[in-house]
């Protein structure tokens, strides 16, 4: 495998979930593999869980971990070819992507969506930029369009925590001060799609539509509690509009996921999360929060990417 660009990139969910459950139980199994190599992690945004759980699977498997804020840290870039570069920006992507692949066995990316240009946002600007130019695989590290290693770590999560045959799952969006990016709740509906042993629905307010290229014949149901009926798994994320795009539409508390709507579900979030916001307290203190889990299992997708791109490079 060159790149971990999208879930699309898995060749086998079976294999990637069997392995990631063999790292789990032996993360050090591989740790010669990346021996005298390097990755380095580029950030444009924020980062707690992405960042160190991306260096630690890289760790075990004998790396060294290189990581920059770039936004802060690196020079502003020029991705338009042809640009007379006599304003802000001081570095274009030709140069920067080539310089990074002499000193980098693999690259890292994240780069959110803007959510104020729809065309650039599709376009993925950064991640392809960076794609284009490089010499060495990249790794998806959330882009404006996906977060293939969080949707991975999720797959994880769920068959580790169920043993029906064909789990219920429900994505619920839910209310966010902020406009928030498509990425998580993206990828997280791929990886859904393309395991059909997983009875997958979405539940949100009318006008909060995800991409119909993303969703596809994903079954929408608007009435939240009737969403959440029988559900084993609720995942719960905030999204902002995507027809009016990067709009808040509504900040509706009763789309708040409780535990009354929980009911037996198990809940999910990605993390970080507005407690009392998205979610109330009750749900994150509880048992049936699978939260924790999630965020551990960050590490050993992250993990299973590294070795399928140390593999195949
Ligand atoms: N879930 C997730 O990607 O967390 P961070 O934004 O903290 O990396």
């Amino acid at each position: 495998m060159k790149h971990y660009i999208t879930v699309n990139d898995i060749d086998s969910y079976k294999e990637w979930i069997d392995l990631a459950g063999e790292l789990k139980k032996d993360p050090l199994k591989f740790k010669e593999i990346g021996e005298g190599k390097t990755i380095g992690l580029l950030f444009f945004n924020n980062s707690l869980r992405t960042r160190l759980s991306t260096q630690k699977a890289a760790y075990h498997l004998g790396m060294h971990c290189m990581i920059m804020n770039f936004s802060n840290e690196g020079w502003a870039l020029e991705f338009e070819d042809g640009t007379i570069m006599d304003q802000g920006k001081a570095e274009h992507i030709r140069e920067a992507a080539e310089v990074v692949s002499q000193y980098c066995d693999v690259l890292g990316i994240r780069a959110f969506a803007s959510l104020t240009n729809k065309e650039e946002d599709e376009a993925e600007m950064v991640l392809n930029g960076f794609k284009k130019y490089a010499t060495i695989p990249i790794l998806n590290m959330e882009s404006a369009k996906g977060h293939p290693l969080q949707a991975l770590a999720d797959l994880l999560t769920i068959e580790e925590n169920t043993s029906e045959k064909k789990p219920k799952v429900v994505l619920s969006w839910a209310p966010h001060p902020k406009a928030l990016p498509h990425a998580v709740a993206n990828s997280f509906v791929e990886i859904m799609r393309q395991n059909s042993h997983i009875d997958f629905s979405i539940t949100h307010p009318k006008g909060y539509e995800l991409s119909p290229e993303v969703t596809k014949d994903v079954p929408i149901e608007y009435d939240q509690d009737k969403a959440l009926k029988e559900a084993d798994f609720v995942y719960v994320k905030n999204w902002s509009s995507y027809s009016s795009y990067g709009k808040v539409l509504s900040t509706d508390p009763k789309w708040m996921i409780t535990m009354k709507k929980l009911g037996k579900a198990q809940f999910m979030h990605c993390l970080p999360v507005r407690r009392n916001v998205v979610v109330e307290d009750a749900v994150l203190n509880s048992k049936q929060s699978l939260v924790m889990e999630q965020a551990n299992n960050r590490t050993y997708a992250a993990q299973v990417a590294l070795l399928k791109i140390l593999k195949g490079s």
